[in-house]
């Protein structure tokens, strides 16, 4: 599990020496399960946006990365080739090697190379690798297509007539590596200097004058298209009927706006229904209000455009095709009242491969997840509140995450027995101290804030029986930062019962759980100055195939 992912970042630009193989088994009633095979050449290219050169991390220098196409029952097989200076680890669902560096693998070091094979089983719809080492996930990423195997006129929705994937990230100018260490080592002063969507900057931005290529995305009147996202997005004139998330189905959602988070998937299906022409797509980050710390608005756009709208040979063109595209109208960068509407609007949909969510919990936890710091010295006493003897950290249960002081991967040692395991603490089932964990008088630097800021690091498991029900509350706290904060579970998905503004109050909200239709998801935002509860079946599939 990791807390407080960043916004996910992105890069831009294709320049493509693809060396993918991909032998899927598209579309294909009743196929036997394949093996579909990639390999992917990890180097560094250098891109050049807004004026500047910048060295980046890419996947067979691709921006972003190739998809991976399979049939749920094929196994994959990545062979990852690193030619960059990196460290590198991939995360892709499987637990003997998901890509976490040292917990459960070690990472792939310069000019080595690594196989990972895993078998796609009971997921459908969109998922996406990512690098795990470090930041480098901003420039190393991909979508995995997951289609039924029964083919795709098995969706439980209308057969989609093409699938796009729509990815909106961030673009750095920042060594990812170095901002990686400077996240590590408290000092994080960069931000990013642009949105995108499939890597294209958009024309908002530009360099004297000069406007930043768009992501033009061309459709057939009438026809229906499947997307897949992170952020605010919308287009202008269409509506979305959302049908999976995480690769799981849901009811279906029909909504004029997507609100994605960092790692979270969304399977929609759009009707090209509106009057030939060209519509804008933009997406627009969203983040608390003040006093929260505030980042420049992050904004975006591209265009979806109809095929009739082709320039004919004689160079004429249709009346609504000339001019400015229509524009979307974007919430309020500060209204994150909708992420979380649009978040509860989502249940599973009962179709015959869908698990039931189990009645009754064996274990529950209650955890905080939210800012603190230690002291750069180590020792209990330094300045706080942005002062430099202090390292701001995120935690969970008033802990901070440390790797284990072991020279092998935690997963790896768990499995031999060694006592190494014995050394680390067990997360606690819920923080130390109760304060108003969501009192906004706790965002601002202050007297206040600084009696809960203090907080320690520490290597810490939890360990779990085979086959327990587990709950977990994730309660959101307003400690120097009020956001939200999307909490990802490796190697499972978790039923998403119910969630919250204010502090959970089990006398009050464990009678809101939704114990009959409760998505699936494997990333749950946990609402700004809120509260989500998850329900997981603790039963990784614990074989070493
Ligand atoms: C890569 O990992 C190795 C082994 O863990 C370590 O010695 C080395 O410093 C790392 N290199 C970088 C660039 O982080
Ligand atoms: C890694 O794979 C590449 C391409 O298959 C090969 O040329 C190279 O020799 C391999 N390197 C190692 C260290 O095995
Ligand atoms: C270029 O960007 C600047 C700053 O964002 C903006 O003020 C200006 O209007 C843009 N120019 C063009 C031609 O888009
Ligand atoms: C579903 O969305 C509507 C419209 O945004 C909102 O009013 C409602 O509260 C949402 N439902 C839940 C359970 O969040
Ligand atoms: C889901 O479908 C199954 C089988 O058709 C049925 O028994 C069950 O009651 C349904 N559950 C819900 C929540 O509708
Ligand atoms: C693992 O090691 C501990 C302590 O040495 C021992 O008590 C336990 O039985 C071992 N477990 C297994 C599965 O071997
Ligand atoms: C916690 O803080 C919030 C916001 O500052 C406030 O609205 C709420 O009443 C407080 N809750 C309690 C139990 O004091
Ligand atoms: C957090 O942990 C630190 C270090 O153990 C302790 O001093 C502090 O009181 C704890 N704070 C809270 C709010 O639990």
């Amino acid at each position: 599990m990791k807390t407080r992912s960043m916004s996910l970042p992105v890069a831009a630009t294709a320049v493509a020496f693809a060396v993918i193989f991909a032998l899927s088994a598209m579309a294909i009633g009743g196929a036997a399960a394949a093996v579909v095979e990639h390999t992917f050449v990890v180097s560094e290219m250098t891109v050049r946006h807004l004026c500047k050169e910048t060295l980046v991390t890419v996947v067979n220098g691709q921006l972003p990365g190739p998809v991976i196409e399979v049939t749920e029952g094929d196994t994959v097989v990545v062979h990852v080739v690193n030619k960059s200076p990196h460290n590198i680890t991939i995360h892709c669902t499987n637990c003997w090697a998901d890509g976490v560096p040292m917990i459960t693998q070690c990472p792939i070091l310069p000019n080595q190379n690594y196989t990972y094979r895993f078998d796609v089983a009971e997921q459908e719809g969109t998922l996406w690798w990512h690098s795990y080492t470090s930041c480098l996930r901003a420039t190393m990423h991909g979508a995995i297509i997951i289609r039924p195997r029964h083919g795709v006129s098995s969706y439980p929705f209308p057969k989609p007539h093409k699938e796009i994937p729509i990815i909106v990230g961030e673009w750095w100018e920042m060594d990812l590596d170095e901002l990686d260490r400077s996240l590590v080592n408290g000092y994080f002063f960069d931000i990013p200097k642009a949105s995108t969507i499939n890597s294209k900057l958009g024309d908002l931005q530009n360099c004297s004058g000069v406007k930043e290529d768009s992501y033009v995305l061309d459709v057939e009147p009438g026809k229906t298209a499947a997307l897949f996202s992170e952020y605010y997005l919308k287009i202008a004139g269409h509506k979305f009927t959302v049908v999976g998330a995480d690769a799981n189905y849901v009811r279906p959602y029909t909504t004029d706006i997507i609100a994605i988070a960092p790692g979270e998937t969304v399977d929609a299906l759009m009707v090209a229904d509106a009057p030939p022409g060209r519509y804008y797509i933009t997406a627009v980050g969203n983040q608390a209000p003040k006093p929260d710390p505030q980042l420049p608005l992050y904004i975006v756009r591209g265009t979806v455009q109809y095929s009739t709208c082709h320039i004919a040979d004689d160079g004429t063109q249709e009346d609504p095709c000339v001019g400015a595209p229509v524009a979307p109208e974007m919430p309020d960068q500060h209204d994150v009242m909708l992420s979380l509407y649009f978040h509860g609007n989502l249940t599973s949909l009962n179709h015959t491969r869908q698990t039931q969510v189990p009645q009754r919990a064996d274990e529950s936890l209650y955890i905080t997840i939210g800012l603190g710091s230690i002291c750069r010295r180590g020792g209990q006493s330094c300045k706080r509140s942005g002062n430099f003897e202090s390292i701001m950290v995120a935690t969970m249960n008033n802990v901070s995450f440390k790797l284990p002081d072991v020279n092998r991967p935690v997963l790896e040692a768990h499995y031999y027995n060694t006592s190494d395991m014995d050394a680390l603490q067990e997360l606690p089932d819920r923080p130390p101290k109760v304060f108003n964990f969501t009192d906004v008088d706790l965002i601002p630097w202050g007297p206040k804030e600084r009696r809960v800021e203090p907080t320690s690091k520490a290597a810490l498991a939890r360990r779990f029986r085979y086959g327990a029900v587990v709950d977990i509350v994730f309660q959101s706290m307003s400690v120097i930062k009020s956001d939200s904060n999307p909490m990802h579970l490796h190697g499972h998905d978790m039923f998403l019962l119910a969630q919250g503004v204010g502090n959970f109050d089990p006398a009050r909200d464990v009678a809101k759980y939704n114990l009959v239709d409760p998505p699936l998801r494997n990333s749950v935002l946990v609402p700004r100055v809120g509260w989500a509860a998850v329900r997981f079946v603790a039963d990784n599939p614990d074989s070493l195939d």
